[in-house]
C-alpha cells in the first residue's frame, strides 16, 4: 500500500506531454510571434494538424537552442525582450516528442492570449508608408533599399509610441526607419526611430520618455528584403503617436563606431575595438550590435568613473540574421565619463559558412560583402527643456 503510494506521483510525472494541454501555451507564448499565418517564420504552428509534422525539427532546433533565435548571454544582463525558453519549456517541447507527438484532448487547453490584429500601439495620430511598393522577387539576394519619406512637419514632434509594420511579413528580414533632420547633418547624423524584425514589439516607450522628431525632418526607411520562394510586393509602414506634453527624459540613438579597420584574409578571430564616452549622465535602455557576414562575437561593457566594469551585453555567437535591439530589463544609470566599450570579433576563415570570400582583406562598407562595427545605444537623458532649474529665491 505504501509502495503504492509512493508510486503513484512518479508514474503521474512520466505522463508524456500532450499537444493541447502542455505544448500549445509555450508554442502560444514563444514560437507564434513569428509562426502563425502571415508572419516571418515558414510555417504556422498554431494547430496539431500544422505543428505534428514539424516534431522532429522542434526537437532539433529546441535542442541546439537555433529555436527561438536568441543569441545575447542572460547571464550577465537581463532583457525584456528575451525570447529564450525557461528549462520547464524546452524540456515539455522535447518530451513531448519523446512521449509520441500526442494530441491529447482539444477541452483541456487552457486560456491562451490573443494575437492583436492591426496596430498594436494606440490608434496613430500620423502614418507613413514607403513612397511606392516594392516587388520582392521568387528568388534571390535583394539589396537593402532605402525609401525617404518627408514628414512635411511644421514644427517639432514628441513621438511616445512608434510601430514598424510590413504590408507582406514573409518577405521582410527586417526594417529600419530612422529620422533625418532637415539639411541632412547633425551630431549624432540620423537618429533611429523604430525598427521592425521578426517577433518584435512596437517601440512603446515609458510615461515621460519621447524621441523628437524635429521639423522638416525626412523619415528613411531601410528594407532588408529576403525571397520567400513566392513573389511578393511589401509596403511597409510606420504609426506615430504623439506625446501629448514635453517629456522629462528624451529617448535618443548614440553609437559606438570603428570605420577604420583592415580584417586580414584567412584571420579566424579578428579583434576591432569601438568606444563611446558618456558626456552627461544618462540612462542606457538598450543595445543593438551590427556587424556583416564575418562578424562573430560582440561585447560591450559599461567602464564606470571609478574603474569598475559590468558587461551590458555579450553575444558570443552572432548572426547577421538576427540583429533585435536588446532592451535592458531596467535601464541603468550611466554617470558622466562612462565608456562604453564594444568589442567586436570577425571571422574571415573558409570555416564560416557565411563568409563570402576568405581571400580578401575586408575594410568597412554599405554592402553585405564589406563589413561594419556599430553598437548602437538608445539612451535615455534629461530634457533641458522640462528639468526642474534649481530654485533661486
Ligand atoms: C523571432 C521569430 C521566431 C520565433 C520566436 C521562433 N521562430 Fe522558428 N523560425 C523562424 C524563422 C524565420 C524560421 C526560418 C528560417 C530559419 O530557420 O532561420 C524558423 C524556422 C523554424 C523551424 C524549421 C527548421 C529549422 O530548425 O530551421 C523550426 C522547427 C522552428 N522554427 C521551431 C520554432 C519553435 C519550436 C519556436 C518556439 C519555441 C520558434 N521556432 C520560435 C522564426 C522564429
Amino acid at each position: 500500500m505504501l509502495l503504492l503510494f509512493a508510486l503513484l506521483p512518479a508514474l503521474g510525472a512520466a505522463e508524456p506531454p500532450t499537444f493541447y494541454r502542455d505544448v500549445l501555451p509555450v508554442l502560444a507564448e514563444r514560437c507564434q510571434s513569428c509562426h502563425r499565418t502571415g508572419q516571418a517564420a515558414p510555417m504556422p504552428l498554431q494547430t496539431y494538424k500544422q505543428t505534428r509534422p514539424w516534431a522532429k525539427a522542434i526537437r532539433e532546433s529546441v535542442l541546439s537552442k537555433r529555436m527561438p533565435p536568441w543569441h545575447a548571454d542572460t547571464t550577465a544582463m537581463r532583457y525584456r525582450n528575451d525570447l529564450s525558453l525557461s528549462e520547464v519549456q524546452r524540456r515539455t517541447l522535447i518530451e513531448w516528442v519523446d512521449g509520441g507527438a500526442l494530441e491529447g484532448d482539444v477541452k483541456q487547453t487552457p486560456t491562451l492570449p490573443a494575437f492583436a490584429e492591426g496596430w498594436r500601439i494606440a490608434k496613430p495620430d500620423v502614418v507613413f508608408s514607403m513612397p511606392e511598393p516594392f516587388d520582392v522577387p521568387a528568388e534571390g539576394t535583394v539589396e537593402y533599399q532605402y525609401f525617404r519619406v518627408p514628414t512635411n512637419f511644421t514644427e517639432d514632434r514628441w513621438i511616445e509610441m512608434a510601430e514598424v509594420r510590413p504590408s507582406a511579413h514573409a518577405v521582410v528580414h527586417h526594417a529600419i526607419v530612422s529620422i533625418s533632420p532637415r539639411g541632412g547633418g547633425s551630431v549624432f547624423g540620423a537618429q533611429f526611430l523604430a525598427g521592425y524584425a521578426p517577433g518584435s514589439a512596437p517601440q512603446i516607450w515609458k510615461p515621460g520618455v519621447a524621441r523628437l522628431i524635429p521639423a522638416g525632418a525626412v523619415l528613411i526607411f531601410q528594407m532588408h528584403y529576403t525571397a520567400s520562394g513566392k513573389p511578393a510586393t511589401d509596403r511597409t509602414q510606420v504609426g506615430l503617436v504623439f506625446a501629448k506634453q514635453p517629456p522629462q527624459e528624451v529617448a535618443l540613438a548614440v553609437r559606438a563606431v570603428n570605420s577604420w579597420f583592415e580584417i586580414p584574409p584567412h584571420a579566424a578571430d579578428y579583434k576591432v575595438e569601438a568606444q563611446y564616452t558618456v558626456g552627461e549622465g544618462m540612462k542606457l535602455a538598450a543595445i543593438r550590435p551590427h556587424m556583416h557576414m564575418r562578424g562573430k562575437a560582440f561585447l560591450v561593457r559599461a567602464v564606470f568613473p571609478d574603474g569598475s566594469a559590468k558587461t551590458v551585453l555579450n553575444v558570443p555567437r552572432y548572426d547577421f540574421h538576427w540583429q533585435p535591439y536588446y532592451y535592458l530589463e531596467t535601464p541603468l544609470e550611466l554617470p558622466a565619463g562612462t565608456r562604453l566599450e564594444c568589442v567586436a570579433r570577425y571571422d574571415n576563415s573558409k570555416n564560416n559558412p557565411r563568409n563570402p570570400d576568405p581571400d580578401k582583406a575586408v575594410s568597412w562598407g554599405e554592402q553585405s560583402w564589406e563589413e561594419m562595427m556599430i553598437g548602437w545605444f538608445d539612451v535615455l537623458v534629461a530634457n533641458p527643456k522640462t528639468a526642474r532649474t534649481s530654485s533661486r529665491r
